[in-house]
Protein backbone atom coordinates (compact mmCIF):
# COMPACT_ATOMS: atom_id res chain seq x y z
CA UNK A 1 0.00 0.00 0.00
CA UNK A 2 1.02 3.50 -0.43
CA UNK A 3 1.05 3.48 3.33
CA UNK A 4 3.67 0.69 4.08
CA UNK A 5 5.67 2.15 1.22
CA UNK A 6 5.78 5.33 2.40
CA UNK A 7 7.12 3.92 5.68
CA UNK A 8 10.01 2.94 3.92
CA UNK A 9 11.37 5.38 2.34
CA UNK A 10 11.13 7.57 5.24
CA UNK A 11 13.51 6.11 6.82
CA UNK A 12 15.89 6.60 4.43
CA UNK A 13 15.16 10.31 5.56
CA UNK A 14 17.01 12.45 8.22
CA UNK A 15 14.66 13.53 11.16
CA UNK A 16 15.89 17.06 10.87
CA UNK A 17 13.01 19.10 8.84
CA UNK A 18 14.56 20.84 5.49
CA UNK A 19 14.33 24.60 4.83
CA UNK A 20 15.03 23.48 1.24
CA UNK A 21 11.94 21.59 1.00
CA UNK A 22 10.10 21.73 -2.43
CA UNK A 23 6.51 21.93 -2.98
CA UNK A 24 4.42 18.11 -3.95
CA UNK A 25 2.15 17.57 -6.16
CA UNK A 26 -1.53 16.26 -4.63
CA UNK A 27 -1.19 12.95 -6.12
CA UNK A 28 1.17 12.28 -3.37
CA UNK A 29 4.54 11.05 -4.54
CA UNK A 30 6.33 14.62 -4.29
CA UNK A 31 5.95 15.13 -0.75
CA UNK A 32 8.30 14.94 1.35
CA UNK A 33 6.84 14.81 5.29
CA UNK A 34 3.07 13.55 4.16
CA UNK A 35 2.11 10.62 1.98
CA UNK A 36 -1.45 11.27 0.06
CA UNK A 37 -4.56 8.54 -1.20
CA UNK A 38 -7.74 8.58 -2.47
CA UNK A 39 -9.31 5.74 -0.64
CA UNK A 40 -13.09 3.98 -0.72
CA UNK A 41 -16.11 3.64 -3.28
CA UNK A 42 -15.32 6.22 -6.05
CA UNK A 43 -12.17 6.72 -4.57
CA UNK A 44 -14.34 9.20 -2.47
CA UNK A 45 -11.75 9.37 0.42
CA UNK A 46 -8.78 11.74 0.89
CA UNK A 47 -6.32 10.12 2.85
CA UNK A 48 -3.56 11.93 4.69
CA UNK A 49 -0.57 10.63 6.33
CA UNK A 50 1.81 12.21 8.27
CA UNK A 51 5.61 10.81 7.33
CA UNK A 52 8.18 11.61 9.55
CA UNK A 53 8.56 8.66 11.60
CA UNK A 54 12.13 8.97 12.62
CA UNK A 55 10.90 12.59 14.47
CA UNK A 56 7.42 10.87 15.55
CA UNK A 57 5.91 13.07 13.12
CA UNK A 58 6.91 16.40 14.32
CA UNK A 59 5.00 19.21 13.36
CA UNK A 60 7.86 21.14 11.35
CA UNK A 61 7.10 23.93 9.21
CA UNK A 62 7.58 22.21 6.01
CA UNK A 63 5.05 19.18 7.39
CA UNK A 64 2.37 21.67 8.32
CA UNK A 65 2.70 23.45 4.70
CA UNK A 66 2.40 20.12 2.96
CA UNK A 67 -0.57 18.90 5.32
CA UNK A 68 -2.31 22.47 4.57
CA UNK A 69 -1.65 22.22 0.40
CA UNK A 70 -2.68 18.04 0.45
CA UNK A 71 -6.10 19.82 2.13
CA UNK A 72 -6.38 22.35 0.37
CA UNK A 73 -5.96 19.39 -3.14
CA UNK A 74 -8.89 17.13 -1.49
CA UNK A 75 -10.96 20.20 -0.95
CA UNK A 76 -11.10 21.47 -4.38
CA UNK A 77 -11.42 17.95 -5.76
CA UNK A 78 -14.91 17.44 -6.64
CA UNK A 79 -14.93 13.73 -6.31
CA UNK A 80 -13.43 13.33 -2.61
CA UNK A 81 -16.44 14.01 0.09
CA UNK A 82 -14.06 13.19 3.48
CA UNK A 83 -10.68 13.39 4.25
CA UNK A 84 -8.97 11.22 6.98
CA UNK A 85 -5.80 12.53 8.57
CA UNK A 86 -3.60 9.82 10.55
CA UNK A 87 0.18 9.56 11.38
CA UNK A 88 1.82 6.50 12.30
CA UNK A 89 1.54 3.23 14.96
CA UNK A 90 3.63 4.74 17.48
CA UNK A 91 3.06 8.66 16.67
CA UNK A 92 0.08 10.41 15.20
CA UNK A 93 1.88 13.82 15.99
CA UNK A 94 4.53 14.18 19.00
CA UNK A 95 4.23 17.84 18.48
CA UNK A 96 5.68 20.99 17.15
CA UNK A 97 9.02 20.42 16.40
CA UNK A 98 10.95 21.15 19.32
CA UNK A 99 14.26 21.56 17.61
CA UNK A 100 12.96 24.09 15.28
CA UNK A 101 11.42 26.21 17.79
CA UNK A 102 14.21 25.62 20.32
CA UNK A 103 16.17 29.44 19.07
CA UNK A 104 12.99 31.53 18.36
CA UNK A 105 12.60 34.37 20.49
CA UNK A 106 10.06 36.54 21.08
CA UNK A 107 10.46 38.97 18.22
CA UNK A 108 10.77 36.42 16.08
CA UNK A 109 7.60 34.56 16.88
CA UNK A 110 5.75 37.68 16.93
CA UNK A 111 7.10 39.39 13.88
CA UNK A 112 6.56 35.96 11.72
CA UNK A 113 3.16 34.88 13.00
CA UNK A 114 5.18 31.58 14.22
CA UNK A 115 2.58 28.58 13.73
CA UNK A 116 -0.44 31.38 12.61
CA UNK A 117 -0.57 28.37 9.08
CA UNK A 118 -1.19 25.67 11.63
CA UNK A 119 -5.49 26.37 11.81
CA UNK A 120 -5.88 25.68 8.01
CA UNK A 121 -7.58 22.46 8.43
CA UNK A 122 -10.27 24.32 10.38
CA UNK A 123 -11.39 26.06 7.29
CA UNK A 124 -11.75 23.29 5.44
CA UNK A 125 -15.46 22.74 4.20
CA UNK A 126 -15.04 18.82 3.84
CA UNK A 127 -15.74 16.41 6.86
CA UNK A 128 -11.95 15.79 8.42
CA UNK A 129 -11.60 12.72 10.77
CA UNK A 130 -8.58 12.44 12.55
CA UNK A 131 -7.12 8.54 13.05
CA UNK A 132 -5.20 8.76 15.86
CA UNK A 133 -2.63 5.67 16.39
CA UNK A 134 0.34 6.38 19.30
CA UNK A 135 1.13 9.69 20.61
CA UNK A 136 -0.85 13.03 19.99
CA UNK A 137 0.95 15.22 22.09
CA UNK A 138 1.18 19.39 22.20
CA UNK A 139 0.37 20.29 18.80
CA UNK A 140 -0.24 16.81 17.65
CA UNK A 141 -3.36 16.48 20.10
CA UNK A 142 -3.92 19.84 19.00
CA UNK A 143 -4.47 19.10 15.22
CA UNK A 144 -6.48 16.39 16.25
CA UNK A 145 -9.06 18.63 17.85
CA UNK A 146 -8.66 20.75 15.13
CA UNK A 147 -10.87 17.96 12.94
CA UNK A 148 -13.92 16.71 12.98
CA UNK A 149 -14.22 13.80 14.62
CA UNK A 150 -11.33 11.58 16.52
CA UNK A 151 -11.26 7.90 16.38
CA UNK A 152 -8.70 6.55 18.21
CA UNK A 153 -6.70 3.34 18.30
CA UNK A 154 -6.51 1.00 21.60
CA UNK A 155 -2.89 2.69 22.36
CA UNK A 156 -3.07 6.11 21.78
CA UNK A 157 -2.69 8.67 24.07
CA UNK A 158 -2.69 12.38 24.79
CA UNK A 159 -1.45 15.07 26.40
CA UNK A 160 -0.61 18.61 26.07
CA UNK A 161 2.57 18.48 27.93
CA UNK A 162 4.26 21.96 26.92
CA UNK A 163 4.01 23.04 30.35
CA UNK A 164 7.40 20.70 31.07
CA UNK A 165 9.26 22.71 28.21
CA UNK A 166 8.16 26.21 29.91
CA UNK A 167 5.37 27.22 27.52
CA UNK A 168 1.70 26.35 27.17
CA UNK A 169 -0.42 25.29 24.12
CA UNK A 170 -0.47 27.46 21.37
CA UNK A 171 -2.82 26.08 18.93
CA UNK A 172 -5.81 26.28 20.66
CA UNK A 173 -5.38 23.15 23.22
CA UNK A 174 -6.05 24.95 26.15
CA UNK A 175 -9.80 26.02 24.20
CA UNK A 176 -10.25 23.34 22.61
CA UNK A 177 -9.48 20.76 25.09
CA UNK A 178 -11.36 22.57 27.48
CA UNK A 179 -14.59 22.34 25.43
CA UNK A 180 -14.20 19.02 24.66
CA UNK A 181 -13.28 17.23 27.81
CA UNK A 182 -14.14 20.32 30.66
CA UNK A 183 -12.28 22.07 33.11
CA UNK A 184 -10.79 19.94 35.21
CA UNK A 185 -9.21 17.54 33.31
CA UNK A 186 -8.31 20.03 31.17
CA UNK A 187 -6.55 22.06 33.39
CA UNK A 188 -4.95 18.61 35.01
CA UNK A 189 -3.82 17.89 31.74
CA UNK A 190 -2.49 21.57 30.73
CA UNK A 191 -0.90 22.00 34.53
CA UNK A 192 0.75 18.40 34.22
CA UNK A 193 1.67 17.96 30.96
CA UNK A 194 0.18 14.25 32.10
CA UNK A 195 -0.95 11.95 28.76
CA UNK A 196 -4.44 10.11 29.08
CA UNK A 197 -5.63 6.69 27.20
CA UNK A 198 -7.55 6.17 24.91
CA UNK A 199 -10.15 4.84 26.94
CA UNK A 200 -9.70 7.93 29.29
CA UNK A 201 -10.14 10.70 26.14
CA UNK A 202 -13.51 8.55 25.00
CA UNK A 203 -14.59 8.81 28.32
CA UNK A 204 -14.37 12.46 28.68
CA UNK A 205 -15.30 13.02 25.08
CA UNK A 206 -12.30 13.66 23.15
CA UNK A 207 -13.22 10.77 20.78
CA UNK A 208 -15.92 9.31 19.65
CA UNK A 209 -14.69 5.89 19.20
CA UNK A 210 -11.80 3.37 19.63
CA UNK A 211 -10.61 0.53 17.65
CA UNK A 212 -7.39 -1.93 17.35
CA UNK A 213 -4.48 0.08 16.44
CA UNK A 214 -3.99 -2.23 12.79
CA UNK A 215 -8.08 -1.68 12.23
CA UNK A 216 -8.77 2.36 12.87
CA UNK A 217 -7.28 3.68 9.61
CA UNK A 218 -9.57 1.43 7.45
CA UNK A 219 -12.81 2.62 9.98
CA UNK A 220 -11.85 6.13 10.06
CA UNK A 221 -12.31 5.43 5.94
CA UNK A 222 -15.42 3.25 6.45
CA UNK A 223 -16.75 6.44 8.12
CA UNK A 224 -15.60 9.27 5.67
CA UNK A 225 -16.92 6.75 2.87
CA UNK A 226 -20.31 6.98 4.81
CA UNK A 227 -19.85 11.02 4.98
CA UNK A 228 -18.66 11.38 1.34
CA UNK A 229 -22.00 8.91 0.09
CA UNK A 230 -23.77 12.39 1.23
CA UNK A 231 -24.62 15.32 -0.12
CA UNK A 232 -21.05 17.74 0.02
CA UNK A 233 -23.31 20.58 0.28
CA UNK A 234 -25.15 20.04 2.85
CA UNK A 235 -22.48 18.20 4.58
CA UNK A 236 -20.59 21.41 4.64
CA UNK A 237 -23.66 22.77 5.93
CA UNK A 238 -23.81 20.30 9.19
CA UNK A 239 -20.19 20.80 9.94
CA UNK A 240 -20.56 25.01 9.99
CA UNK A 241 -23.76 24.52 12.14
CA UNK A 242 -22.10 22.17 14.57
CA UNK A 243 -19.08 24.30 14.62
CA UNK A 244 -20.89 27.66 15.51
CA UNK A 245 -21.78 25.84 19.28
CA UNK A 246 -18.40 26.51 19.79
CA UNK A 247 -18.38 30.05 18.58
CA UNK A 248 -21.88 31.52 19.68
CA UNK A 249 -24.58 31.90 22.26
CA UNK A 250 -27.30 29.17 21.85
CA UNK A 251 -29.42 32.01 20.80
CA UNK A 252 -27.10 32.79 17.93
CA UNK A 253 -26.15 29.45 17.76
CA UNK A 254 -30.06 28.03 16.82
CA UNK A 255 -30.26 31.17 14.50
CA UNK A 256 -27.40 30.18 12.22
CA UNK A 257 -28.63 26.58 12.25
CA UNK A 258 -32.48 27.90 11.00
CA UNK A 259 -31.20 30.02 8.44
CA UNK A 260 -28.78 27.04 7.17
CA UNK A 261 -31.75 24.95 7.75
CA UNK A 262 -33.56 27.23 4.80
CA UNK A 263 -30.96 27.14 2.77
CA UNK A 264 -30.75 23.31 2.66
CA UNK A 265 -34.28 23.78 0.47
CA UNK A 266 -32.17 25.91 -2.53
CA UNK A 267 -30.46 22.66 -3.03
CA UNK A 268 -31.16 19.95 -5.41
CA UNK A 269 -29.94 17.72 -2.88
CA UNK A 270 -32.55 18.34 -0.60
CA UNK A 271 -35.23 18.05 -2.84
CA UNK A 272 -33.78 14.66 -4.14
CA UNK A 273 -33.21 13.40 -0.35
CA UNK A 274 -36.98 13.79 0.51
CA UNK A 275 -38.72 12.57 -2.48
CA UNK A 276 -36.18 9.79 -2.71
CA UNK A 277 -37.19 8.65 1.14
CA UNK A 278 -41.16 9.28 -0.48
CA UNK A 279 -40.10 7.17 -3.48
CA UNK A 280 -38.61 4.29 -1.33
CA UNK A 281 -35.36 4.41 -3.07
CA UNK A 282 -31.41 5.77 -2.67
CA UNK A 283 -31.14 9.16 -2.92
CA UNK A 284 -28.76 9.98 -5.84
CA UNK A 285 -27.21 13.31 -4.65
CA UNK A 286 -25.28 15.31 -7.19
CA UNK A 287 -23.78 17.97 -4.78
CA UNK A 288 -26.10 20.89 -5.88
C1 LIG B 1 11.22 17.41 17.64
C2 LIG B 1 10.98 15.26 18.36
C3 LIG B 1 9.77 15.57 18.98
C4 LIG B 1 9.30 16.92 18.88
C5 LIG B 1 10.17 13.50 19.31
N1 LIG B 1 11.19 13.96 18.59
N2 LIG B 1 9.29 14.46 19.57
N3 LIG B 1 11.70 16.18 17.69
N4 LIG B 1 10.07 17.79 18.20
N5 LIG B 1 8.14 17.29 19.41
C6 LIG B 1 12.36 13.24 18.11
C7 LIG B 1 13.34 12.97 19.24
O1 LIG B 1 14.15 14.11 19.46
C8 LIG B 1 14.12 11.82 18.67
O2 LIG B 1 15.07 12.31 17.74
C9 LIG B 1 13.04 11.04 17.90
O3 LIG B 1 11.99 11.96 17.65
C10 LIG B 1 12.48 9.90 18.68
O4 LIG B 1 12.06 10.38 19.94
P1 LIG B 1 12.51 9.75 21.34
O5 LIG B 1 12.30 10.78 22.37
O6 LIG B 1 13.86 9.13 21.23
O7 LIG B 1 11.43 8.57 21.46
P2 LIG B 1 10.85 7.92 22.78
O8 LIG B 1 11.93 7.71 23.80
O9 LIG B 1 10.06 6.74 22.33
O10 LIG B 1 9.87 9.03 23.40
C11 LIG B 1 8.70 9.41 22.71
C12 LIG B 1 8.11 10.73 23.31
C13 LIG B 1 9.23 11.80 23.33
C14 LIG B 1 7.61 10.45 24.71
C15 LIG B 1 6.94 11.13 22.42
O11 LIG B 1 9.83 11.87 22.04
C16 LIG B 1 8.72 13.16 23.70
O12 LIG B 1 8.48 13.43 24.85
N6 LIG B 1 8.62 14.05 22.70
C17 LIG B 1 8.26 15.42 22.93
C18 LIG B 1 6.77 15.54 23.21
C19 LIG B 1 6.39 16.98 23.47
O13 LIG B 1 6.84 17.63 24.42
N7 LIG B 1 5.51 17.54 22.59
C20 LIG B 1 5.07 18.88 22.71
C21 LIG B 1 5.93 19.76 21.88
S1 LIG B 1 5.54 21.45 22.15
P3 LIG B 1 16.62 11.92 17.82
O14 LIG B 1 17.26 12.84 16.85
O15 LIG B 1 17.01 12.08 19.23
O16 LIG B 1 16.61 10.48 17.39
C22 LIG B 1 4.21 21.73 21.20
C23 LIG B 1 3.74 23.13 21.24
C24 LIG B 1 2.67 23.43 20.30
O17 LIG B 1 3.69 20.91 20.53
C25 LIG B 1 2.43 24.88 20.35
C26 LIG B 1 1.61 25.43 19.28
C27 LIG B 1 1.55 24.81 18.00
Amino acid sequence: SAIGLGLLTATLRPNTCSSSYSPGSPGGSHFEYIITDKKGKNHNVGLIQLNRPKALNALCDGLITELNQALEAFEKDPAVGAIVLTGGEKAFAAGADIKEMQNQRFQDCYSTGFLSHWDHITRVKKPVIAAVNGYALGGGCELAMMCDIIYAGEKAQFAQPEILLGTIPGAGGTQRLTRAVGKSLAMEMVLTGDRISAQEAKEAGLVSKIFPVEKLVDEAIRCAEKIASNSKIISAMAKESVNAAFEMTLTEGNKLEKKLFYSTFATDDRKEGMTAFVEKRKANFKDQ
